[in-house]
């Protein structure tokens, strides 16, 4: 597996036509590092499963360059869904759509809808282009982790996580630090008012300022929803040590925190952000640091405020859901 870290045309022609021959393309995106298979190859596809250790019941979203390609994959798409799409495309939302016949059962999980997502990263958008010039319909990319851990922010996070499960005829190719860092806002499409999903940095009140008189949008727990939820398991956006999200770090212990947090006598600080988009920016990159340093106990002082702080909560949420239930089972 090569990684390229130029992304001039000869090198993103050689990306594209690696998936188009059903390799695997791991690539950078705004909100964190995919693993890109040509969406109608079904062999490349279940490489993405394996590679990533994910249950085929798991559907995957599916990416695009332009809202023009989206009737490739769908039918039926709500008035308020292309308003969106026109609003925050290309960039970090994903839609749940019906799905057309273009859409398989092998990357839908065998659920009658599909996720769309047009990714802003300059890198990302390039290979798209290319690749649908070369051919392509679309490029299926889950987060580039193993199933159940850390989303990569960087392609050096991709090859510690995936590195080795990738043959000759894969790629990474490296885009710097995701500048969101946190995965994209899951919007549930296929009825009458759209459903948020997984929040993330285009957020519910964003989305109601777009949408204004269209519909209403409902204020949505995921549970509620009629297609399957995303990071529901225990162990979503898991490192390996425990993550604490009150009380107070003992020496060798990890802390996360905004600047203004000071460092206690031999606690090791992971990241020090200096305002909550630069958190979400961080966390990930923090997460991991965290297990290369065998720390067993992270604490974390979640952010307060709105915007990009529901998406935070939400994963500091699941990534400490297992030690909540521990602690009440004791
Ligand atoms: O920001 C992102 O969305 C990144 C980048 C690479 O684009 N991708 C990403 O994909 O986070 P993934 O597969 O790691 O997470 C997508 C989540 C999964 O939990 C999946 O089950 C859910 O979205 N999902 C995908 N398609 C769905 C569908 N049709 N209905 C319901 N949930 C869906
Ligand atoms: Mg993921």
């Amino acid at each position: 597996m090569e990684i390229i870290s130029n992304s001039t045309a000869p090198f993103i022609e050689k990306a594209a036509r690696a998936l188009i021959c059903g390799g695997l393309v791991a690539f950078p995106t705004e909100t964190v590092y995919g693993l890109g298979a040509d969406a109608t190859n079904k062999d490349a596809v279940s490489r993405i499963y394996a590679v990533k250790g994910r249950p085929t019941s798991h559907p995957l979203i599916v990416h695009i360059s332009s809202i023009n390609h989206l009737h490739n994959w769908v039918r039926d798409v709500p008035t308020y869904a292309i308003k969106l799409a026109k609003v925050f495309w290309p960039g970090p939302m994903t839609l749940i759509l019906p799905r057309s016949e273009v859409a398989q059962d092998f990357i839908t999980g065998g659920q009658d809808n599909v996720g769309i997502r047009v990714p802003s990263h300059t890198v990302a958008l390039a290979l798209l282009k290319e690749f649908e010039a070369q051919g392509g319909l679309g490029v299926v990319a889950p987060s580039a982790n193993r199933f159940g851990k850390v989303s990569p922010t960087t392609s050096r996070s991709v090859r510690s996580e995936i590195g080795k499960n990738l043959t000759v005829n894969d790629l990474i190719l490296e885009g710097g630090l995701s500048s969101i860092g946190l995965e994209s806002t899951i919007i549930d499409c296929t009825q009458a008012s759209p459903t948020i999903l997984r929040p993330g940095a285009i957020t519910s009140a964003m989305v109601r300022r777009s949408l204004k008189s269209e519909s209403e949008l409902k204020e949505i727990k995921i549970f509620n929803s009629a297609v399957r939820a995303p990071g529901m398991l225990k162990s979503h956006y898991s490192p390996n040590g425990k993550v604490f999200l009150s009380g107070d770090p003992m020496p060798g212990d990890g802390l996360i925190a905004l600047s203004t947090v000071v460092t206690p006598l031999g606690v090791e600080r992971l990241a020090s952000p200096k305002n909550n988009n630069e958190y979400a920016q961080l966390l990930y990159e923090a997460l991991r640091l965290a297990d290369e340093k065998h720390i067993k106990n992270i604490f974390i002082v979640p952010p307060v405020g709105f915007g990009i702080v529901e998406a935070i909560n939400d994963r500091l949420k699941k990534c400490s859901y297992k030690i909540s239930k521990l602690d009440l089972s004791t």
